[in-house]
């Protein structure tokens, strides 16, 4: 059997938290990880630009090569991206939402929300809570600076507790579960769960995603695939030799640059 092609897209390398559960499954596909960092962060971004954006980039991959299915690893894009891209390409398109109904059903006093800020205003966030959590307190935290965080650390740079200490206060001794409602900080929830306490549940969408993504790509047999893993940025990325470290030690190649081109156009 031929290997799949799975395309994953976010901002930056929070996609690469998704990238990991789906791999876990699906170790002998083909992985094209491609990161939307001359736009990032993607929290601060009107809704407009983040369709356009995304829209775009992934339409000039699929145009570069095969891609059997997409992953926008990003719910800072998926709660607003999703009709869009589905109505423009005509292959499975997964998205990325934050773990609003998991984290209900486990919660038995709050449910705290760590999300971008684009995430927590958004009316898909507010649907969500009002259709699965309405029995529950959902106390919302939407900040750009844990994204930071989560880029720093895989660049293996520390993450600073007492500035993550300051910014999840609001949930301290006040929430049983909380989401991680952004890709990024899987990458940082040691650091997360060191804060909040050890009796704090985190919840997140990955394992998920990766389920849905083995059931629409049907794979039964094993393939015979290497299991090729490239990487590209719309732009030279910060601190690029520390993060082809990291993405060397997850099997990609050094990052290899695309830049956005007909963004205007549509
Ligand atoms: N990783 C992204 C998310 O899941 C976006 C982070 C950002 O660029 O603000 O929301």
């Amino acid at each position: 059997m031929n290997s799949k092609h799975i395309l994953i897209f976010d901002s930056g390398v929070g996609g690469l938290s998704v990238f990991k559960e789906i791999h876990r499954r699906l170790p002998n596909e083909d992985y094209v990880y491609l990161f939307d960092n001359e736009a990032y962060p993607y929290g601060e971004l009107a809704p407009d630009t983040l369709v356009q954006r995304t829209c775009t980039l992934v339409e000039q991959m699929m145009r570069r090569q095969r891609i059997d299915i997409v992953v926008i690893a990003c719910n800072t894009a998926s709660t607003i991206v999703l009709p869009h891209l589905r109505q423009r390409i005509d292959i499975p398109v997964v998205g990325v939402v934050p773990a609003i109904k998991p984290a209900s059903l486990l919660s038995k006093t709050a449910v705290g929300l760590i999300a971008t800020p684009a995430t927590i205003t958004r009316q898909y966030t507010h649907d969500l809570i009002r259709d699965f959590a309405l029995d529950k307190n959902v106390k919302l935290i939407g900040n750009s600076q844990l994204v930071d965080m989560a880029e720093k650390k895989l660049r293996n740079e520390r993450v600073d507790l007492i500035e993550l200490e300051h910014i999840l206060a609001p949930l301290k001794g006040q929430v049983d579960v909380a989401v991680l409602g952004c890709t990024h900080f899987p990458l940082i929830k040691e650091e997360i769960s060191q804060v909040l306490g050890s009796s704090v549940e985190l919840v997140d969408s990955g394992e998920a995603i990766a389920r849905r993504v083995e059931s629409l790509l049907a794979i039964s047999d094993v393939n015979n695939g290497k299991g090729t893993r490239e990487a590209y940025s719309s732009a030279s990325p910060k601190e690029e030799e520390a993060l082809n470290h990291a993405l060397h030690q997850l099997g990609f190649t050094p990052v290899q640059l695309m830049p956005i081109q007909d963004a205007l156009d549509h």
